[in-house]
């Protein structure tokens, strides 16, 4: 069910496609000194996200489990990570290990604060809260500073069954799929605040080469541009 494709250096999407509502479901592996598993995922998922995991490194050796906000395909599996690999630890925004997290797990999570670095060897993720980006008063994204890689949740979310990274539009892609939902029952899936420009200025201003994508094809090049471009969308479809 998993596939599993190395995007760049030690850096592994697993990624599953659920064809009843056209959409992959992504997590992303980084070997390191300390490995860490960006999307706990679904609970569901877990036996097979496992087994994808164990075809890049020994699972039980895993550090990190990341995410950017309390939500099931971004947590809901947590515990069975914190289980089975005994050195492990939850790694979000402060805010979010406090409200849920703490009590939710079985492990306490580092808690970041805005800008503060999880350095795991070669790797330094520089934590950048992002309150309500894509959703969720305790969303936050790992900035991966040696790659320059933004492990940047839902932003960018497009359906279908899609190659694992891409340098072509996938800004385009997105809008369509956020105008669909925009129109129906899912309405809301992005909140607009007075702050999502300055937040989305904020991930802009980071530069990236890689938005690894939780729900699409990731995308490398101008991350900077992408970013931008994603921002001037949703002021016009959700603002
Ligand atoms: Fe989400
Ligand atoms: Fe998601």
């Amino acid at each position: 069910m998993f596939k599993v494709d190395e995007i760049g250096p030690d850096v592994y999407r697993l990624s599953a496609y659920v064809s009843r509502i056209d959409l992959q479901f992504n997590h992303f592996l980084i070997k390191d000194d300390e490995p860490l598993l960006c999307h706990a995922g679904l609970n569901r998922f877990f036996p097979e996200l496992w087994e994808a995991v164990a075809r890049v490194t020994e699972p039980s050796g895993l550090r990190w489990v990341a995410f950017s906000h309390f939500e099931s395909d971004e947590c809901g599996a947590l515990n069975h990570w914190l289980e089975i690999a005994p050195g492990a630890r939850p790694v979000c925004g402060m805010l979010g290990a406090q409200v849920s997290v703490n009590d939710f797990a079985i492990r306490e999570a580092r808690g970041l604060m805005d800008g503060e670095v999880l350095a795991t060897g070669k790797r330094r993720y520089r934590f950048c809260s992002t309150p309500h980006v894509p959703h969720g008063w305790d969303a936050g994204m790992l900035f991966e500073e040696s790659s320059r890689t933004l492990f940047c949740s839902d932003l960018c979310h497009h359906m279908g069954d899609v190659e694992p990274l891409t340098s072509q539009d996938v800004v385009g892609r997105s809008v369509k799929a956020m105008e669909a939902m925009q129109a129906g029952p899912l309405a809301g899936y992005l909140p607009y605040t007075s702050r999502t420009q300055s937040i989305m200025d904020k991930l802009a201003a980071l530069a990236p080469h890689t938005l690894a994508v939780m729900h699409g094809s990731s995308f490398t090049g101008d991350g900077a541009k992408a970013l931008q471009e994603l921002a001037g969308a949703y002021k016009t479809i959700f603002g």
